[in-house]
């Protein structure tokens, strides 16, 4: 997730950009870069880290210019370097391109584009834009179309705005499932990725459709379908206060990254398959397919929620691989002396890649001959330096220190792993891996229908926000949700909590039960059902207070519990995913009712880079 502005009018354009850029660097900050159009050169500055980097770069060059565009980054495709950082020129550089979003077939049109001649300077997805513009402008010097014809050859996700010195008069917009807003001032206009970038300079806006491009002039702004028909947007004003509007409308951070979860999923799964040959296809992950014949266990290492997304992928691992697989904690590993050698596959499972305990685990397993490899969210984090391949999660910046989407993200990339491993050992044919790809393409819908539990948890907050202490129960593939959802619980409300294998609850936890302790019973329609409802029964005959999370249509279990929630119904490996949502929700509405700081809670860091 990146983010992008661009502006055309009579003002300087470089304070313009750089105020556009710091209201956006919640979406994406490890380098930035702005192009400016001055007395008829193209400008361009990139520069590594945040956007005071590039202020600092830009300081001295005294630009005036009026026309330009700036981006931030948060890097899915290519290291954080000043070469991948973004704008991104033509062979020429006269032609500039700021991106937010993945393309996904940019490797078959690099290789193309290549072959006719053009020379890349990046390793990123987004250069492959600015050449094709540059093909097409050479069969017909006209902005609009050239970026039109452009973005017909390309798949996959796209908020992209476009400079070209041939044509200063213009700046070039266009969207496909990335956001852009089109913001109309007296004489200025705009585009960007999120609203707060312009609401310093007007409130007047215009949101693009997928698949709509905008071309902006001093004069005013056209919106056209990639199909080239006119199009016709009213006008809306936005109300919000720019702080409000950098968390998107939403209260806290970590509400809003609870909703991206459809995109942050999306985006993962996005270009990693295909559904009707079950072929999946992982980028830089060479050394694993060398390492896997050789393969006899999996090592998943990890902290914190992290490591419940461990847990999981231990179950789809070994059914899909028949590998047998380990979960451990990096704190633990790293000092265990652990069993293994080079027929270990030791992974590392970390949304921000900085985790000491973790960067220690993976060193550890180096050190005795393991093959490594990780599951990560940041583009050249430590531990990604560390490991032979990256499966990258591309869920974007997530600021609230409570993970949520990455960690769902997680469980996505678990779920490929485990599906490519599958199938690359033969333990799981391309029938089998079709039918859980279809699973998993229907996985971002389900997640947005779990997402409207939001009121009714809400609502089931107001009832026990004030308790002292709370159980979480789950048993197989979903104990790790139980987990995870009371570690999200304790984390932002500072209630005490604990996750528990179910089974395990009357040799010790079943002391507990009381009316004044709620017990989350995670319970979906699977293989341990009916084991489950038998651990409900014990907590309700000792007047327990059950919160059931199950199947949509199950009628059973609301007959059993003090409140029940539902999620939709998914293979029992994905499962997971969805019972995530309402433990998210829960524990967000408690902390909220008790007045935490539910984006920065006490003690806590987003990332822990100490022992
Ligand atoms: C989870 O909500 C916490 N923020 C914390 O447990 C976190 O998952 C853990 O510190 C691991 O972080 P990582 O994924 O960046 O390695």
């Amino acid at each position: 997730m990146c983010g992008i502005v661009g502006y055309i009018g009579d003002k300087k354009v470089v304070p313009i950009l750089l105020d556009g850029l710091k209201r956006l660097e919640y979406r994406g900050y490890d380098s930035a870069g702005l192009a400016v159009l001055e007395r008829g050169r193209m400008v361009v500055h990139r520069s590594v880290g945040k956007i005071k980097e590039l202020e600092n770069a830009v300081w001295g060059a005294n630009l005036v210019g009026t026309v330009g565009l700036g981006h931030t980054r948060w890097a899915t495709h290519g290291r954080p370097t000043e070469e991948n950082a973004h704008p991104h020129t033509d062979c020429t550089g006269d032609l500039v391109v700021i991106h937010n979003g993945i393309i996904e077939n940019y490797l078959s049109l690099k290789e193309k584009l290549i072959q006719e001649g053009h020379r890349f300077r990046s390793e990123t997805d987004t250069e492959v834009i600015a050449h094709l513009i540059e093909k097409y402008l050479a069969d017909e010097p006209d902005l609009e179309v050239a970026v039109r014809r452009a973005l017909n050859d390309v798949t996959g996700a796209y908020a992209i705005g476009v400079l070209w010195k041939g044509d200063p008069n213009r700046i070039v917009g266009a969207k496909c499932e990335s956001p852009l807003v089109v913001g109309l001032g007296e004489g200025d206009f705009f585009f960007a990725s999120d609203i707060p970038a312009i609401l310093g300079l007007t409130r007047n806006v215009l949101f693009l459709n997928d698949r709509e491009m905008v071309v902006l002039t001093k004069e005013g702004a056209e919106i056209t379908t990639l199909a080239g028909e006119r199009v016709q947007r009213a006008v809306e004003t936005v109300m919000w206060s720019p702080i409000l509007a950098e968390k998107g409308g939403y209260r806290h951070f970590m509400l809003k990254e609870i909703y991206e979860q459809p995109r942050a999923v999306r985006d993962t799964m996005r270009g990693r398959f295909s559904e009707d040959s079950g072929q999946i296809f992982f980028e830089g992950m060479e050394a694993l397919d060398e390492a896997l014949p050789e393969v006899r266990k999996v090592v998943l290492i990890a902290c914190g929620t992290a490591w419940h997304a461990a847990l999981v992928g231990k179950f789809m691992i070994e059914e899909l691989c028949r590998l047998p697989v380990e979960v451990d904690y990096s704190s633990e590993f790293r000092y265990r002396d652990p069993v293994v050698d080079e027929g270990t596959l030791v992974v590392a499972v970390s949304q921000s890649g900085e985790t000491l305990d973790t960067l220690a685990g993976i060193k550890a397993a180096r050190a005795r001959g393991c093959h490594t490899f990780a599951v990560c969210n940041v583009v050249g984090s430590s531990v990604t330096r560390e490991v032979e391949g990256v499966l990258y999660t591309h869920a974007g910046p997530e600021i609230g220190v409570a993970a949520t989407k990455t960690f769902t993200a997680q469980l996505v990339a678990l779920y490929l792993f485990a599906l490519y491993c599958g199938h690359k050992r033969g333990t799981a044919d391309a029938d089998r891996v079709r039918a859980r790809l279809a699973d998993l393409v229907r996985l971002p819908q389900q997640i947005e229908a779990a997402l409207r539990l939001d009121a009714e948890l809400e609502q089931l907050s107001h009832c026990y926000h004030t308790k002292s202490g709370f159980l979480y129960l789950g048993r197989g593939i979903n104990y790790p949700i139980a987990l995870e959802g009371a570690l999200k619980l304790k984390e932002i409300s500072y209630i005490h909590a604990e996750g528990y294998p179910a089974g395990e609850m009357k040799h010790g936890p079943i002391a507990l039960i009381s009316n004044e302790m709620p017990v989350v019973v995670v319970a979906p329609r699977d293989r341990v059902y009916e084991k489950i409802l038998g651990n409900l029964q014990e907590v309700k005959a000792r007047d327990g207070i059950v919160i059931a999370v199950g199947s949509e249509g199950d009628v059973e279990l609301p007959k059993r519990a003090d409140h029940c929630v539902t999620v939709p119904r998914t293979c029992h490996l994905l499962t997971p995913a969805l019972l995530a949502i309402p433990m998210q929700l829960l524990a967000y509405h408690v902390a909220v009712r008790k007045g935490c700081d539910v984006d920065q809670p006490r003690n806590l860091a987003k990332s822990v880079t100490v022992e």
